[in-house]
């Protein structure tokens, strides 16, 4: 099972500074971005900072996002970053499951690695920036196991359908995404994966990024994208349980625990069972 990962920075691959700067970063997860955040003329320099910075001792795990896969640019991203076998590749603009297996059919030609094995590069695929994939996602049944984790994003769908705003009026996002953000989440539930949030804009806002990220967290996400150093703290802090929650979890545990053949117990007058349990295992696990 790949490690739970809570932030995850994105990090435009053709930066010296940006890319110095996120080894000090507390990210859980640093993404070295070739597609959308590079200028087409600049992807080889990114390449090559890459190839740099795969090779490096840093403190966070490493994620490369490559071009969509049905594109020349992507076969030039693995061939310069696969040699260095970063832990996990990001797969945008997918237009359907056969996107990740595509990708997987690469990723195997470096590594020969089974799809499964532990250490072989795991794929984070985006699930809703193109409508044919957005229009899979509600009935998706599997996807290539490589996949270990999915994200979703709203600016990529919104632009193809034509449409010049993603949020309402009260910053809550539309209907179509709020959708999609459910989809990405009931989908890595039922796919047994890492259910990563989408990004948030405004970076100068840390308290409005707070609220969101402790709303994704009690929604059931695992983590959320970033895109600016200032937002992995406050992104760590919101889906690592506070010690009010470890503590609760830790109750409900112990009140199984003394009644070892009981399905249902109490805790100071509610009634608990299976469901609370395993969410309290969770939070603890969580927790660690
Ligand atoms: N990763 C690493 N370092 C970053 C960073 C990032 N994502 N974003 C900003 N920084 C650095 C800056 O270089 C600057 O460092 P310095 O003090 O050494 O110059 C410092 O953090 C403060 O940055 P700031 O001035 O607040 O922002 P900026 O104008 O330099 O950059 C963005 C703003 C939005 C362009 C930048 O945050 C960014 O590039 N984000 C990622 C974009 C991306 O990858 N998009 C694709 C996925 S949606
Ligand atoms: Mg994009």
């Amino acid at each position: 099972m790949t490690e739970i990962c809570k932030s995850w920075l994105f990090v435009p691959a053709d930066s010296e500074r940006k890319l110095e700067k996120s080894r000090s970063s507390d990210a859980d997860v640093v993404i070295y971005d070739l597609e959308d955040a590079v200028q087409p003329a600049r992807r080889d320099i990114a390449r090559r900072l890459v190839a740099d910075v795969l090779q490096q001792d840093v403190p966070t795990v490493q994620c490369v996002r490559v071009n969509p896969v049905d594109s020349r640019d992507c076969a030039d991203d693995l061939a310069a970053v696969m040699p260095y076998a970063p832990r996990w590749v990001m797969l945008p603009k997918l237009r359907s499951p056969a996107c990740a297996d595509m990708l997987a059919e690469q990723l195997r030609a470096y590594d020969r690695k089974a799809d499964d094995a532990e250490d072989a590069t795991a794929v984070v695929a985006i699930m809703t920036e193109t409508p044919e994939m957005a229009l899979r996602l509600p009935a998706l049944e599997a996807l290539n196991p490589r996949v270990r984790a999915i994200t979703w994003g709203a600016e990529d769908l919104s632009v193809a359908i034509g449409a010049t705003t993603t949020r309402g009026a009260d910053g809550e996002w539309l209907a179509l995404y709020q959708q999609m953000r459910s989809q990405t989440l009931l989908a890595a539930r039922a796919l047994n994966i890492q259910a990563i949030d989408t990004l948030y804009a405004a970076f100068k806002d840390s308290e409005g990024l707070a609220q969101y990220a402790q709303r994704a967290a009690r929604d059931g996400f695992d983590g959320m994208l970033a895109i600016h150093p200032a937002q992995t703290t406050v992104i760590n802090t919101a889906f690592t349980p506070d010690a009010e929650s470890i503590r609760e979890a830790q109750r409900v545990v112990a009140a199984f625990a003394a009644q070892p053949d009981a399905g249902a117990v109490q805790l100071e007058g509610r009634m608990l069972d299976k469901p609370h349990l395993t969410l309290a295992q969770k939070i603890l696990a969580r927790a660690r």
